[in-house]
């Protein structure tokens, strides 16, 4: 253990106990007044979008912070939001208003900002829309489901001057930025080569048939930009493996540890080319996005790879005593790993929280920093930008480069596993006309991103 590690993890424990207290003081919160926070001391006016699972989690993590309040809960289906709706009239001593419509908060002149959590093909007009409307965003990763609408999020962020954070809570993990000191400070040597590791656990896929839309579902308002289809309860219910909605499990788990490999290395900008190869392999699924992908992207000095699959159960995700405790993983059956080779030495870096080791020769750990999973620091660094209008951990514009990685991989894949040339300047690609095509989805007409924000 270096001296940096035990400085790294005496931050941690403090950090920790600035946490604790914060949500200890928010017990001690009398009636929210609503008004506009100008400063440390004022009330923050939020609005929750989309109250699935991660919609509610971060509702109950920001508003146990001093000074936060959720005057709405929007889902556009009735079934859902009950739960974190009197959650949240217990913490706030103040009820939430259930809405339907996101744009009832827009409209609203109290609120300060949004969470969205909603499925990814949502995203990028919903942050538009509030950025337009005056709001700040916290919206959910993938951030966009296509490189175009990914930078409209940036211009739109920009252009109103909106603090825009990104559910990528890695960069808020110290370990994250010790990580890249580490290797920006010359401790690995050259980097010649990375490779990310999202090799998951999974099941055949099976298409449905359509249905009848759920009483108390939207379902127009569910597809919202995506094109007019019937109710499908596997699209509904199960959005991931469809391109009109996500993109697979490379905009899922994967993008995360994409999007920590990029922190860790600085932040190069856009690769110079992505081949991606891949298929439904394992199961033989009629999956849209396929079962495994292996991608390799060019940036011209060192090569990625991205191994992303969900066939792989034998390797697992980091258990709870490597997210929250001391123990380390066994990192070659570690299924969302990152190896970092330089001329030196090798970085294993691990997600949720999990850490980093360094090894050389024969396996010899030389130095290491152990985590902790960064929801705890991501939700008040957002509440914290709120205020102090710095720009967040994860602002949108290196999140929208860590999602083009998701996006140029899938684009390969679906104008026939070619290799595609990126030029970074103008995100476009520079040997494919087909590649191109699938830079912007074809919008619905009152569901439309305009050309400029
Ligand atoms: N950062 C992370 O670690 C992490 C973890 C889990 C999920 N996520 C992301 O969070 C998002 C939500 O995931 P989830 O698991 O909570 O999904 P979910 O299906 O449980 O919830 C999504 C909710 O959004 C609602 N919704 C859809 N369109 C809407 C609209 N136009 N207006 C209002 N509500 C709308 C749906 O009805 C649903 O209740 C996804 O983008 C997912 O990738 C991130």
């Amino acid at each position: 253990m270096t001296n940096k590690s035990i400085t790294r993890r005496r931050f941690l424990e403090s950090s920790g106990k600035a946490t604790a207290s914060l949500a200890a003081g928010a017990a001690l919160l009398s009636v929210p007044q609503r008004a506009r926070a100008q400063s440390a001391g004022d009330q923050l006016v939020l609005a929750l979008i989309g109250a699935g699972g991660r919609g509610a989690a971060h509702a109950m993590g920001m508003a146990q912070l001093p000074g936060v309040e959720f005057k709405y809960v929007c889902d556009i289906w009735k079934d859902r939001g009950a739960g974190i709706m009197g959650d949240l009239a217990k913490i706030q001593k103040c009820a939430p208003q259930r809405i339907s419509d996101m744009r009832v908060a827009l409209d609203d002149k109290e609120v300060d900002a949004v969470v969205i959590a909603t499925p990814e093909h949502w995203h990028a007009l919903a942050t538009v829309w509030a950025c337009q409307a005056g709001k700040d965003v916290y919206v959910e990763k993938n951030p966009s489901n296509s490189i175009w609408e990914g930078r409209k999020m940036v211009e739109a962020a920009r252009k109103y001057h909106r603090i825009v954070q990104v559910g990528f809570q890695n960069r808020s993990g110290p370990y994250a930025a010790s990580a890249r000191e580490y290797i920006a400070g010359g401790k690995l040597g050259d980097i010649v080569h990375v490779k990310v590791y999202n090799m998951l656990s999974g099941a055949k896929w099976e298409p449905k048939p359509d249905g009848e839309a759920p009483a108390g579902l939207d379902w127009d308002a569910w597809l919202g930009p995506a094109p007019e289809v019937s109710y499908n309860p596997g699209r509904h219910l199960d959005w991931h493996p469809w391109w009109d909605y996500k993109g697979g499990t490379l905009a899922d788990d994967a993008s995360h540890q994409l999007d920590l490999t990029r922190m860790a290395l600085g932040d190069p900008p856009h690769p110079k080319s992505v081949l991606c190869i891949g298929g439904n392999y394992a199961f033989k699924s009629q999956r849209q996005v396929p079962e495994f992908q292996c991608i390799t992207y060019d940036y011209g000095d060192f090569s990625m790879t991205c191994e992303s699959g969900n066939a792989t159960g034998y390797l697992s995700k980091f258990s709870g005593d490597v997210r929250y405790g001391d123990k380390w993983p066994h990192w070659p059956t570690a299924a969302t790993r990152v190896e970092i080779y330089g001329t030196k030495a090798l970085m294993y870096l691990g997600r949720h929280g999990c850490g980093w080791q360094v090894v050389a020769e024969g396996g010899r750990v030389i130095d290491q920093d152990k985590g902790y999973f960064p929801d705890k620091w991501h939700q008040p660094n957002f509440i914290d930008c709120l205020r102090s209008r710095k720009q967040p951990n994860s602002d949108i514009e290196q999140a929208h480069h860590s999602a083009c990685l998701v996006h140029m991989a899938n684009t390969s894949y679906r104008v026939g596993q070619k290799q595609l040339m990126f030029d970074g300047a103008t995100e476009h690609f520079s040997n494919n006309d087909a590649a191109n095509a699938l830079l912007k989805p074809a919008y619905r007409n009152h569901y439309r991103i305009p050309e400029a924000v």
